[in-house]
């Protein structure tokens, strides 16, 4: 069984994902960490340069994405990364590297293999529309850009990073733009999808309310 949690940057859905995970036991897939881990690769590389599939390609072979239960590991070569990937820096080109078509179709399949034949949350921004369309459950998380924006300052300054309000808002609103208006992909809610705004909502709250909808499927 395949549930997709779908969503824009800050909505709340990775902590949603992690939870309902480990509730039921599923594997977790971050997919996101896939477009960070080459984000990463790519800064780490060409720094002064535009993305292009062409000189990405050749990276990807070092990397390593691990769905477990609760979390998912990535790699470069023999490194654990996990750390590396979660500055605002790293987000930004994530969603430049994001807008490569052949580099979403590379990580799509992977993502599927990664996860055949297995029970899976799978978290992202396209999971339900493009990667696995045909999941049982397919929930599509929302929330007032301000709200995101105070979470994510507390959660940045949670890790000792000192920023400020304004700038993460601005950072919400333009990758949120990119998200919405690239060419390939667009984030959007997925067709059946049940839509929940986390603006006033706990993580727990969610989480309960997706697993009375999963009760209620298996009732029905
Ligand atoms: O969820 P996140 O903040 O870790 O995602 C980082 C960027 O990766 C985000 O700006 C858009 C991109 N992304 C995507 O295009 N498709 C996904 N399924 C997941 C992330």
């Amino acid at each position: 069984m395949k549930i997709t949690i779908d969503g824009p940057a800050g909505s709340g859905k990775s902590t949603v994902a992690r939870m309902l995970s480990e509730k039921l036991g599923f594997l977790y897939l971050e997919t996101g960490l896939g477009y960070r881990v080459c984000a990463y690769l790519w800064m780490k590389n060409f720094p002064n340069d535009e993305p292009s599939w062409e000189k990405l390609k050749p990276l990807l072979e070092k990397i390593k994405i691990e769905p477990l239960v609760g979390r998912t590991d990535v790699w470069v070569e023999h490194e654990k990364v996990n750390d590396l990937l979660t500055t605002e820096e790293v987000g930004r080109v994530a969603s430049q590297v994001a807008t490569l078509k052949e580099l979403r179709e590379y990580l799509n399949s992977l993502f599927r293999r990664l996860l055949e034949g297995k029970d899976a949350v799978v978290e992202g921004r396209d999971a339900g529309t493009v990667i696995f369309p045909e999941a049982e459950l397919k929930i599509f998380v929302t929330a007032d850009p301000k709200e995101r924006a105070r979470r994510r300052v507390e959660q940045l300054r949670a890790m000792g990073k000192d920023i400020s309000y304004e700038e993460v808002l601005k950072a919400i609103l333009d990758r949120d733009e990119r998200d919405k208006n690239r060419a390939v992909a667009p984030l959007r809610p997925p067709e059946g999808a049940i839509i929940i705004d986390n603006t006033s909502k706990t993580s727990q709250q969610i989480v309960e309310e997706i697993l009375s909808l999963l009760k209620e499927r298996e009732r029905s």
